[in-house]
């Protein structure tokens, strides 16, 4: 079997999606046209020539205006169950999502009718398609703490739905410490944290999330290896990395694939993952991440393969939904699929 066939149907797990950034240009347009909402575009093809950014604040700019077709319960709906229809031809197992309702609600969408659109595809994903999943409200750092603390208040009431929150947006000039006491507080209501941190940031504000956030994972954290201390920390620890390689690329984080520190890190016992950010943005869902990184990075199958145990293990579920998942992992590991 070559590497294209072993990846196809390897069993992943997916830590790191950012469910806004699975809008592909197809969808903008239907659902501008059914809520008749302008876009700056005239074809789908134009949207995609649009794509070509600088860094992770000419992304962002581009992302945020893709996000205002997106209005009733429904959209978010079709939204997460396209997703969910991508993972089922990857084999993605179990997916872990964020979204961003300030994104939605500064628009004067509810805050209910996003989480309802995501939980419900979400549900019908688990029944359908036999896709476990968890939701993580991330806040938007480049917006203040106030309108941080007023979107915990409202996720309160759906603790039964979201498992944590986290941190994105633009990474330079908002570091951890500006939102310290809105996760301190989330905290206290039993959500667990992560947040992005050394995507295009310092290494502090790795150490700061780690210790001004408590985080249970680092979203990217590629930039780690510019102290060799922290990498051991982080080896030591098993504290997770959520990777994102074609989003790397893409707000180049890296000149290359060939410059991509994943296996490196692996290698140094790091707990990596391999993720796809905002798969209609960067060029590729999960299968396109572990090609690109088969690909351009000598990697063997059993180092494939660890990147979803890694995943695993980091995964916010039970242990009892861990030692499934591992199940299903090594049952095709072993080659009880055929494929090895
Ligand atoms: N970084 C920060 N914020 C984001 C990203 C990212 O990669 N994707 C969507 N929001
Ligand atoms: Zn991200």
């Amino acid at each position: 079997m070559n590497q294209t066939t072993f990846i196809k149907h390897l069993p992943k797990v997916e830590l790191h999606l950012h469910i806004e950034g699975t809008l592909e240009p197809e969808m903008m347009f239907q659902l501008a046209q059914r809520n008749n909402i302008a876009l700056p575009y005239s074809t789908p093809e134009q949207v995609k020539q649009a794509y070509q950014f600088e860094n992770l604040q000419s992304f962002l700019d581009i992302y945020y205006q893709g996000a205002n077709v997106l209005v009733h319960e429904q959209d978010f709906y079709d939204l997460t169950w396209a997703y969910l229809r991508r993972c089922a031809q990857d084999n993605v197992i179990h997916t872990e999502i964020f979204f961003d309702p300030q994104t939605h609600t500064e628009r004067g969408v509810a805050f209910d009718t996003v989480i309802h659109g995501i939980h419900r595809a979400l549900q019908d994903g688990r029944e359908q398609l036999g896709i476990s999943s968890q939701i993580i409200l991330c806040f938007l750092r480049h917006l203040d703490e106030e309108s941080a603390f007023a979107t915990l208040e409202q996720a309160l009431e759906h603790k039964d739905k979201i498992i944590g929150v986290g941190l994105d947006s633009s990474e330079l000039g908002h570091p951890p410490q500006k939102f310290a006491r809105v996760f301190a507080r989330a905290l206290e209501e039993g959500f667990l944290t992560v947040a992005h941190a050394g995507e295009e940031g310092p290494v502090s504000n790795i150490y700061d999330s780690l210790e001004l956030l408590k985080v249970s994972r680092v979203d990217h954290g590629v930039r780690c290896v510019d102290d060799p201390a922290l990498v051991e920390q982080l080896a030591k620890s098993q504290m997770s990395l959520t990777v994102c390689p074609l989003s790397n690329i893409k707000l180049k984080v890296f000149a290359s694939m060939q410059e991509h520190n994943i296996v490196e890190l692996l290698r140094r016992g790091v707990c990596v993952t391999i993720n796809s950010d905002d798969p209609a943005y960067f060029g590729g869902y999960m299968s396109d991440n572990f090609n690109a990184v088969a690909e351009h990075l000598s990697v063997t199958e059993q180092e494939l393969a660890q990147f979803t145990r890694n995943a695993i293990n980091a995964s916010f579920v039970s242990d009892s939904d861990k030692s499934r998942l591992h199940s299903q992992l090594q049952s095709f590991v072993a080659g009880d699929n055929g494929f090895v």
